[in-house]
Formats: structure tokens, C-alpha cells, sequence
């Protein structure tokens, strides 16, 4: 019986998972890949919401007791309602790490995420939540998730210097990974704007699975966990 259930439109929610494995060794966890849905980022919230209350009715089957969103678009466009519908899991989601950027004191932040993400409410509500005088500028990446789950190398670098070549004499000192896919993407945007922080928030992610798994008498594991991933 699987106790943490996981899933993302593909492969980046795996950077989550190599978190969650670390902390928490002896959970059995199920990731659901959900490739044949990709891009997340690009759909309506209604198209977004029976996709992703059809694999958490597909997880609850498998006995989760709680889900980890590893997608921000799924967390910033369904997690409210998933909370809502679903009160007998917990529900532990992926959101940009703005705070870890301002909390940092980088000044110039660019967030990289899905066009669902920048244009959720969620999003707007951890900028005012957290800026005070940094610059942050958000970027619209449509196209990226996506290349980067079929492996298009030639895309994606033609998509990243789409997006950041006007920000290469804004002495951009930080990127946020606002996307679990752009965890893959690491070096290429490096090579673009030189000498940046990256930042991602998979660590805490799994800290506060672990956290709430501690708090709801749920963490009792002994032997090393079995993780499967179900690929679609
Ligand atoms: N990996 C997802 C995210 O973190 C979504 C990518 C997509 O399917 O658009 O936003």
C-alpha cells in the first residue's frame, strides 16, 4: 500500500520526487507521470481540473494518504479546490519559491514559469505577499514544459534565448525555477544570463510532506519504501 501519492504532466515532478525519496527513505510512494497531458500550462482550469481530479480519484484507489502536487501550474490552478473536494487527504503543493528570492535579498528575480502559473491569482498573491523593493520579472514561458519533456534540445535553447536575451544588461542576479520541468534546464539558462542563483523549491516541498506525514501520526515506516512511477 502506497502512503504518498505524486504526480506532475510528466518528468518534472521526478526532481521532486529525488527530494521526498532522501527525506522521507522508507515511505512507499506512487508517482503518475502524466506525459500524455502535457503541457499543464496551457490548459483551461476546467481541463486542468478533470485531468487532475481524475489521477487524485486514481491515487486515493491506491490508499495515498496524502498527495504531493509536483507541478506549481497544477498547485497555483487546482489545489484550493482539491483541498475542497477531497478532505480526507492532505494535500501538499509546488509553488515558485519567491520568498526563498526575497528572504535571499536578490534584487533582480526573474521567475521562469507556465503561462497557467503566471496568470494564476496564487501567483499574484506571493509576489504582494513578498516583494518590498526587488525587481521581479515574470516570464511567460509557453512552449518550454513542453520541449523539455520530449527531449528537444534545439527548441529549448531557441525558447530560452527567446525569453532571456532582453534581461541579459538587467544584472539579474537570481531565476526562479517556477516549473518542475525546468530543473532539467539548469545549465542552459546559465549559459544564457552567466553568473545567477537558481532557485526551485523542491526541498521544501518534501520537508513539508514530511512535516505533515510527522503531525498526522502518519510517518511509521521501518524498511527502505518502494516508489513506482505509473507512466501515461
Ligand atoms: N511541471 C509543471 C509545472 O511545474 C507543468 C508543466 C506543463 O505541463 O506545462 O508547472
Amino acid at each position: 500500500m502506497y502512503k504518498i501519492g505524486m504526480f506532475d504532466s510528466g518528468i518534472g515532478g521526478l526532481n521532486v520526487l529525488e527530494e521526498v525519496k532522501k527525506l522521507m527513505p522508507y515511505e512507499n510512494i506512487i508517482y503518475y507521470q502524466d506525459s500524455s497531458h502535457n503541457p499543464y500550462g496551457e490548459k483551461s482550469d476546467e481541463e486542468l481540473w478533470v485531468i487532475v481530479s481524475d489521477i487524485v480519484e486514481y491515487l486515493k484507489k491506491e490508499g495515498v494518504k496524502e498527495v504531493i502536487v509536483a507541478c506549481n501550474t497544477a498547485t497555483t490552478r487546482c489545489i484550493k479546490r482539491l483541498r475542497e473536494e477531497y478532505k480526507d487527504l492532505i494535500f501538499i503543493g509546488t509553488e515558485p519559491a519567491i520568498k526563498v528570492a526575497t528572504d535571499n535579498n536578490y534584487k533582480n528575480i526573474i521567475l521562469l514559469a507556465t503561462p497557467g502559473t503566471i496568470n494564476s491569482d496564487r501567483l499574484h498573491e506571493l509576489i504582494n505577499n513578498n516583494q518590498s523593493d526587488e525587481n521581479i520579472y515574470l516570464i511567460e514561458c509557453s512552449g518550454l514544459a513542453n520541449a523539455i519533456e520530449n527531449h528537444d534540445h534545439d527548441e529549448i535553447i531557441n525558447l530560452l534565448h527567446n525569453y532571456l536575451d532582453d534581461y541579459k544588461d538587467k544584472n539579474i542576479d537570481s531565476v526562479v525555477l517556477g516549473c518542475t520541468h525546468y530543473g532539467y534546464i539548469k545549465n542552459e539558462i546559465i549559459d544564457i544570463l552567466g553568473n545567477i542563483k537558481l532557485i526551485d523549491g523542491n526541498l521544501g516541498v518534501a520537508r513539508q510532506a514530511k512535516r505533515m506525514l510527522e503531525e498526522n501520526n502518519l510517518l511509521d515506516g521501518t524498511e527502505i519504501g518502494r516508489i513506482d512511477i505509473i507512466e501515461k
